[in-house]
């Protein structure tokens, strides 16, 4: 988890260094996952640059992470053969009934359900990765169950 005083002392560990912004990044995202946002002024009056700068920074290299990964990741096939099994229903009924946008991250969840187009699992959809597991013959109530007992 993220921890201020350990992310301040990697800042101020590598700030000496030329061009230090991306060095401490670096090490940042590799100690926690991510680079919580919170730390940008703090980088910034280390380096004494803008937080425009280290923001900058962060947004132009697109490994850098902003927020912890989500504990499950879903990709919810929604190609034509998985249409025609009824993934379409599945995802209005988690929208409808459980508030879960696919495409969006479901932070109370702490699961990202994203949308794929077929993963040759078609005679057996409707079909999803969960954590790069394959799973058929998905239904609504094993799809909301997946969403929100991370770990099971
Ligand atoms: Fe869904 Fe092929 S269309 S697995």
């Amino acid at each position: 988890a993220w921890d201020q005083d350990e992310a301040r002392s990697i800042v101020s560990g590598l700030s000496h260094l030329e061009g230090a912004t991306l060095p401490i990044l670096h090490a940042l995202q590799e100690e926690f996952g991510y680079v919580d946002p919170q730390i940008v002024p703090v980088i910034a009056y280390a380096l004494n640059l803008s937080r425009a700068e280290i923001h900058g920074a962060i947004s132009f290299y697109h490994d850098f992470k902003t927020s912890p990964a989500p504990r499950r990741v879903i990709k919810l096939c929604r190609a034509e053969a998985c249409q025609a099994l009824g993934c379409e229903t599945m995802v209005d009924h988690l929208a409808r009934d459980h508030g879960i946008d696919v495409g969006a991250l479901a932070h109370s969840h702490d699961v990202a359900i994203e949308t794929v187009y077929c993963l040759g699992n078609c005679a057996l959809g409707p079909a999803a990765l969960v954590d790069g597991e394959l799973i058929g013959r998905l239904d609504a109530d094993l799809l909301a169950a997946l969403c929100s007992h991370h770990g099971a």
